[in-house]
């Protein structure tokens, strides 16, 4: 395999070497092209950009492969769990019972928060949206986390990665209870994670929510497939906050503010919308698939296409199977199921989509599930940013543990005016 490539600029040939990922994927080294060449590499949105060296997820967005570690998400929807996902992906490796006993003993001890930071969702207003609740809490956390300024040091990492992972879900439910004007509920120790997230959410002071098991195997099971996703926009955000050493929380909050929008992880809620705007319309969805491929009309058929796979997201094969079993299993029949499938069926059989080869992607039919469970539509992203946080933060100790790492900072081509006088006040607008 050639692991040279040759580019000729004003007639002058550089060779710039390839390097090959494990899974044969080349990648052009221009390190060094700007200095020996003067010029730069320019990529729009970074669709050809690769930004790091990874071994935490690989991608085939041609074949429609995602794994974690190696493991397909296949194999993990199946067999794995939210917390030993985690694990597997913050550690590089499945832990041992002993390890995955440790890991959730310190979730435990961490999944409270600090009692002054509770007067912190005081201050937001009503209607607060609780993603932006959500960044500035994680963010506000470190405040109350000793040492968390100190030079990053890979012993203290393990407490700090568990506070966050175990407080975000903490912060997430009280974000939810202050929305709607209801008394905090503490966490309880004697549930798992996801029982725990849910317990949080919807039990009342006078009466527990009745935990369906079948609803938090759901709910964990869109963890997982959220659990990570290689460089996309928040977690190419963690890292370059993380380049320039700033703290896990920092990092994290940043992560939250890129997923919000509706691009991005925000793509879950503006897809239900979606479906209920087609409902309300009595349309059949060719009205607005219509719509979708008219680029005047500002609209986009929301959960559908993806940078990466340019085939069918296995993350949305496994969420759409869930959909039949977990709507079944809790007698739930709900008529924006039908329009998204009737939405995916013309969609897939549509010119436009065929050739521009958009596919459903993970947030088509995740939402339906998160309804079905109850969860409330303004906290969908939120649930996206619990489950993309091992992701996150594997990433952030990669940037961190990285011998030769260095601040990310991307060049730019300039077009802006070249040098001009400076006008006196008086002397302007005047031809
Ligand atoms: N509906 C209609 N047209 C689309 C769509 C869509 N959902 N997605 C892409 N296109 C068109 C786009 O207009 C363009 O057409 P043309 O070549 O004629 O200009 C072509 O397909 C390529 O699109 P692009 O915008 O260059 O693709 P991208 O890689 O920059 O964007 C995307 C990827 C996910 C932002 C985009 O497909 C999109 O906006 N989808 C809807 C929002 C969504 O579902 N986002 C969730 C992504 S998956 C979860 C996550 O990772 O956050």
């Amino acid at each position: 395999m050639d692991k040279v490539a040759k580019l000729e600029i004003d007639g002058k040939v550089h060779e710039l070497p390839i390097v090959v990922g494990s899974e044969g994927e080349r990648g052009i080294d221009i390190s060094a092209l700007r200095q020996a060449t003067g010029c730069i590499t320019l990529d729009d949105g970074y669709g050809n950009t690769g930004s790091c060296q990874s071994n935490i997820t690989f991608i085939d967005g041609e074949k429609g492969i995602l794994r974690y570690r190696g493991i397909p998400i296949e194999v993990l929807a199946e067999k794995s769990f939210f917390i030993e996902t985690a694990y597997l992906l913050i550690y590089g490796y499945l832990p041992t019972h002993k390890e995955l006993r440790r890991f959730s003993e310190l979730l435990t001890q961490n999944e409270m928060l600090h009692e002054d930071l509770k007067f912190h969702f005081e201050g937001f207003p009503a209607h607060a949206h609780p993603m932006a609740i959500l960044s500035s809490m994680i963010n506000a956390t470190s405040c109350f986390v000793p040492g968390v300024l100190d030079a990053y040091d890979p012993t203290v990492f393990e407490s700090q990665a568990a506070r966050l992972l175990a407080k975000v879900r903490t912060i997430a439910a009280f974000a939810y209870r202050k929305s709607r004007g209801l008394p905090i509920m503490y966490p309880k120790p004697v549930y798992k994670y996801t029982a725990n997230f849910l317990h949080m959410m919807f039990s009342e002071p006078y009466q527990d929510y009745d935990l369906n098991p079948e609803v938090v195997k759901a709910l964990d099971l869109i963890f997982v497939l959220h659990a990570d996703h290689e460089q996309n926009c928040s977690t190419a955000t963690v890292r370059m906050i993380a380049s320039s050493q700033a703290n896990i929380f920092a990092c994290a909050a940043g992560g939250v503010c890129a997923l919000w929008g509706p691009l991005h992880g925000g793509a879950n809620q503006a897809v239900i919308e979606m479906l209920e705007q087609i409902h309300r319309d009595g349309d059949d969805g060719s009205k607005f698939i219509a719509a979708a491929k008219d680029k005047k009309s500002g609209k986009r058929l929301m959960g559908f296409g993806h940078r990466v796979y340019k085939n069918y997201d296995p993350r949305a094969k496994i969420i759409k199977a869930q959909c039949d079993k977990v709507l079944g299993l809790l007698k739930i029949s709900d008529p924006l199921l039908d329009i998204a499938k009737r939405l995916e069926a013309a969609a897939l059989h549509d010119s436009y989509f065929v050739e521009r080869k958009l596919y459903p992607n993970v947030d088509f039919y995740s939402g339906i599930i998160m309804r079905a469970i109850g969860i409330p539509l303004e906290m969908f992203t939120v649930m996206f940013a619990i489950g993309r946080m091992p992701g996150w933060i594997a990433n952030y100790k990669e940037v961190m543990d990285a011998t030769n790492g260095r601040i990310s900072r991307p060049r730019q081509i300039y077009t802006g005016p070249t040098e001009q006088p400076y006008v006196s006040i008086d002397k302007r607008g005047k031809k």
